[in-house]
């Protein structure tokens, strides 16, 4: 259980601002954490942050105390991230790359070459265990359009959400680094696609968010387990008002879309601060694209960091005020990271807490018994484990839409497997109806045939009769008395034959 790490860095007064402004400032150092605010109205503010580094802090300061928990979570599969914020020149891009990604200065590289180490001195500690992949994206937001920033055709980057991979950026260009040379390299080459389009653009980029992803998969091998941790840094573009710019035409929609993403973020910090998330506290993730973006960062599975930035002097005080107060207010958000893998059962972990989750495994697997058998239980809890999906015993709810999941999967391949019977029984049906129709003719074929082949055996019967008729001789009366006793039918044909002259072969041959 972590709330935000929220801290406020000041740089160092500029050149500029002594020249134009002297070198007035308005905060007032108390400790570590705490300082006092002036403003052009000399009306005083005490802010308290987890950290606060002054003009003449050190960027390892910042990295160690606001990056490192984050690196070393990611490797464990903790997801996490990191976010600058504040106007424009206060800062943001220089705490996040320093002077340059590129630069060797030990002293002023700033956290994303610090991040890059660190992610690959975390994975070669827990080498021996686990087999480890890091992969790279960047993108940019400029006018609420999500644009790859290692393949630049790819300007409208879509971004979408699954169970297993929770928010993720669909079709984006990742980039598998295997050390931090290649990463810097890799990120340099991101930063410098950013400045082309934005000479292409005609913009600059304090007026865009940029997003850095590192995903790491760690490959568990001799427990067949796979855990993947994403950190997420974000420079954000500068949070001035648009009044203040004096903005015209494309910049204005520009500081407005601007406003409106920070806005949104602001909104999603408020829905999330004001209680838990709920069907009657809405939290608008989606009213833009960087806080759809950062959505798991915020109120979910992350571990989130927040830099607000700020200039000392009291020019900048009222900029340096909303900041702090968008900072003060992220303090409140409570989030809740968690592994996204399948932990092992069979892993018993000391104190108290080991026995909470081991009762909640158990129950899980209880419910899931009562539904299933064993064998099921088993093929279910692989299914999780082949699809990345974390097991945490803490999440009943998680484990029952993924139960869900797989019952809707069998229920249509079932629904399929009928439609297909269906179809079957419908050919054999009709097979049938032909079947009988050709049954039917047969019969009544066979029918015929009989009917004729009685026929011939009535007429061959009588045929014998005439025959003796014959013999016998027509006029005599014994041939009378034969004939007089055959039947009705036969004996009118037989006397009409005969009496019409036919001979006996004549008669044969028309009958057969
Ligand atoms: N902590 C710092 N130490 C020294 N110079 C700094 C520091 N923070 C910012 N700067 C300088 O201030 C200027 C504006 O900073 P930058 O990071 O570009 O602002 P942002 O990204 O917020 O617009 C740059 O010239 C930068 O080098
Ligand atoms: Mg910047």
């Amino acid at each position: 259980m972590s709330n935000i790490t929220v801290c406020a860095r000041f740089r160092p007064v500029s050149s500029k601002e002594r020249r134009d402004h002297g070198d007035t400032i308005c905060i007032q150092n108390l400790d570590a954490e705490t300082f006092n605010f002036k403003d052009e109205k000399e009306e005083e503010f005490t802010f308290s942050f987890d950290r606060v580094f002054y003009q003449e802090s050190e960027q390892a300061d910042v990295y160690e105390f606001l990056a490192l928990p984050i690196v070393r979570d990611a490797v464990n599969a903790i997801n996490g991230t990191i976010i600058t914020y504040g106007q424009t020149g206060a800062g943001k891009t220089y705490s996040m790359e320093g002077p340059s990604i590129l630069c060797c200065d030990e002293q002023k590289k700033g956290l994303l070459p610090r991040v890059v180490d660190g992610l690959f001195k975390s994975i070669k500690v827990s080498e021996e265990t686990a087999k480890y992949t890091i992969k790279l994206s960047m993108v940019e937001i400029y006018m609420e359009k999500v644009r790859d920033l290692f393949d630049l055709s790819k300007d409208n980057i879509q971004i979408k959400e699954s169970k297993v991979q929770g928010i993720f950026l669909s079709g984006v260009t990742e980039i598998s680094v295997l050390d931090p040379a290649e990463a810097l390299q890799s990120l340099s080459s991101g930063i410098a696609n950013r400045a082309v389009g934005e000479t292409q653009m005609n913009m600059a980029s304090s007026r865009s968010h940029c997003v850095y992803v590192f995903a790491v998969q760690q490959d568990l091998t001799t427990e067949k387990r796979v855990r993947r941790g994403k950190l997420i840094l974000v420079d954000l573009a500068g949070s001035e008002k648009v009044e203040k710019t004096g903005a015209e035409g494309r910049v204005l929609e520009e500081a407005k879309t601007i406003n409106k993403s920070l806005s949104a973020l602001g909104n999603v910090i408020n829905a999330l601060t004001c209680g838990p998330p709920s069907k009657a506290n809405h939290i608008p993730y989606r009213d833009s694209k960087l806080t759809r973006i950062l959505q798991d960062a915020l109120g979910g599975n992350s571990q989130t960091a927040l830099l607000c930035c700020c200039s000392p002097t009291l020019s900048n005080a009222s900029e340096s005020l909303s900041t702090l107060r968008f900072g003060a207010r992220a303090k409140h958000i409570k989030a809740l990271a968690r592994v996204n893998c399948k932990e092992d059962k069979y892993t018993k972990k000391q104190g108290a807490s080991s026995v909470t989750e081991d009762e909640s495994h158990e129950r899980i697997l209880d419910k899931l018994r009562g539904r299933l058998d064993a064998k099921d239980v088993k093929l279910l809890e692989e299914l999780f484990i082949l699809e990345g999906i974390f097991f945490d015993p803490g999440s009943v709810e998680d484990l029952e839409l993924a139960y869900e999941d797989v019952t809707l999967r069998t229920i249509c391949s079932l629904q399929q497997a009928v439609e297909e019977l269906v179809i079957t029984v419908e050919e054999i049906k009709r097979e049938n109806k032909d079947l009988a129709g050709e049954n039917k003719a047969l019969k009544a074929r066979l029918e015929a045939a009989e009917r004729s082949d009685r026929l011939c055996k009535d007429v061959g019967g009588n045929m014998t009769f005439l025959h003796r008729i014959l013999d016998i001789g027509f006029f005599s009366p014994l041939g009378w008395f034969i004939l007089s006793c055959q039947e009705g039918g036969m004996k009118t044909t037989s006397l009409v034959l005969h009496n019409a002259g036919f001979q006996e072969n004549n008669i044969e041959s028309g009958l057969h």
